[in-house]
């Protein structure tokens, strides 16, 4: 079976320049790039006007498999993936048991091959059932197929621990994803600041995460590994990571369109699927994080996509649990927020959404190039739409853009070649 993507508009964040070109899928990868193929035995698709870009990756996103089965599952949440243009996903290990062993690990890509939607990419935790003190067996979690280790959903609170750990993860060659978050500063449910105040809500400091960007920072230049700064949501925090990678420490960050859209501002009205770690930050803030996209301090968009069920979310606000899905809202909000008001090109904002966190990670996506995997997205950039969470594939409604209007619209994703 082979496909001719017929006059795209080419975005590959690996190539020079945009282009007008048509693309041959053959045998469930890339056999061609150029302008006027021709293949006469193929299915032809014709992407007019369309976005023809790498097969998006999200790097951060929460499966609930095993465990919670009730908020997500692998066969959901990877089809959440397709619908929202994300043909691979790193799935982080706060599952039930934690994915601190090998036949977790096995276990999650078990059932990714079963659902056979789009791929998934393991991260191992850094500590045993992530609570913090001991070790846990990196090397076996590499062996049976994490592509990262990350206690996300908690911080590392030992620095001894944390150094500990970046030296294994040097030696597997492996990224650490870091929670950064200082407990002891921590513990509130919002943002620290005017809006907390006024509404009576315990507040959790930007300095609670800085200080833990700080110190993990440092532990980068100690140890030499890879550091990677999830859901990066303070204008000190984008500051830190700017002046550490002049400095030349081994260090990448990511940051989500919750972040870079919304305010604290949000939390007035009580909803819960506004109840985000890190919470949604003050205007200065998302300043912040619109010049790190811009300048390439933030090298990646990812989701953190958390999903809950309704009876959990839906109570009191201090109960509530923290997380928001972001699977099928993220290339809406990054055209709309992004790239129609010229924040980012959209190169830009295809290879932090695709060829970054695929290096960063170190998995084979983020290029159109002929031999690649036919990964592809297609992406229809004028389209308007209205958010429904009723129509997501994800179990998980808890999104604070019901009801918004977006512009650009991911069409149709391809996985080795499969249309979905
Ligand atoms: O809001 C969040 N939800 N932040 C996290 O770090 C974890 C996540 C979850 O697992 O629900
Ligand atoms: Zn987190």
């Amino acid at each position: 079976m082979s496909l001719l993507i017929k006059n795209g508009i080419i975005i590959d964040p690996c190539a020079e320049n945009r282009a007008v070109k048509d693309i041959l899928v053959e045998n469930g990868k890339i056999a061609g790039v150029s302008e006027h193929l021709t293949a006469p035995e193929a299915e032809v698709l014709d992407a007019t006007d369309k976005l023809v870009t790498p097969g998006l990756v999200d790097m951060h996103v929460h499966l609930r498999e095993p465990g919670f089965e009730a908020k997500e599952t692998v066969q959901t949440g990877t089809l959440a993936a397709l619908k929202g243009g994300f043909t691979s996903v790193a799935c982080m290990p706060n599952t039930y048991p934690v994915a601190d062993n090998a036949s977790v690990i096995r276990y999650i890509l078990g059932r990714a091959q079963e659902a056979g939607n789009a791929k998934v990419y393991p991260v191992g935790a850094i500590t045993k059932n992530s609570e913090g003190s001991e070790l846990a067996p990196m090397a076996e979690l590499k062996e049976a197929g994490a592509v990262a280790f990350s206690d996300d959903g908690k911080p590392v609170n030992d620095a001894a621990v944390m150094r500990r750990a970046m030296e294994y993860a040097k030696m597997l060659d492996a990224v650490i994803i870091s929670h950064c978050e200082e407990s002891t500063l921590a513990g509130g449910v919002m943002h620290e600041g005017t809006i907390s105040t006024m509404l009576g809500l315990k507040g959790i400091p930007a300095a609670a995460e800085e200080v833990m960007v700080a110190r993990d920072v440092i532990l980068a230049r100690l140890t030499g590994c890879r550091l990677h700064i999830a859901h990066v949501s303070t204008a000190g925090s984008v500051q830190i990571i700017r002046e550490a990678k002049s400095r030349g420490i081994k260090v990448t960050a990511e940051t989500t369109p919750h972040h870079f859209t919304l305010t604290h501002d949000y939390v007035h009205g009580y909803d819960t699927a506004t109840k985000v770690n890190p919470p949604l930050r003050a205007p200065e803030d998302v300043e912040a994080i619109l010049a790190g996209l811009a300048d390439g301090t933030i090298d990646v968009i990812a989701t953190d996509h958390a999903p809950h069920t309704e009876e959990e979310k839906n109570v009191e606000y201090d109960l509530a649990p923290f997380g928001l899905v972001g699977l099928e809202t993220a290339v809406g909000l990054v055209w709309s927020q992004l790239v129609l008001p010229g924040f980012l090109t959209a190169e830009q904002a295809v290879a932090k959404l695709s060829l970054n966190p695929a290096r960063i990670l170190g998995v084979p996506a983020g290029s159109l190039e002929v031999g690649a995997p036919a990964d592809i997205t297609i992406i229809e950039p004028r389209q308007e739409w209205e958010v429904n969470p009723e129509s997501f594939a994800s179990k998980g409604k808890n999104t604070p853009f019901a009801g918004r209007k977006l512009t650009g619209k991911p069409v149709m994703t391809l996985v080795n070649g499969t249309r979905f």
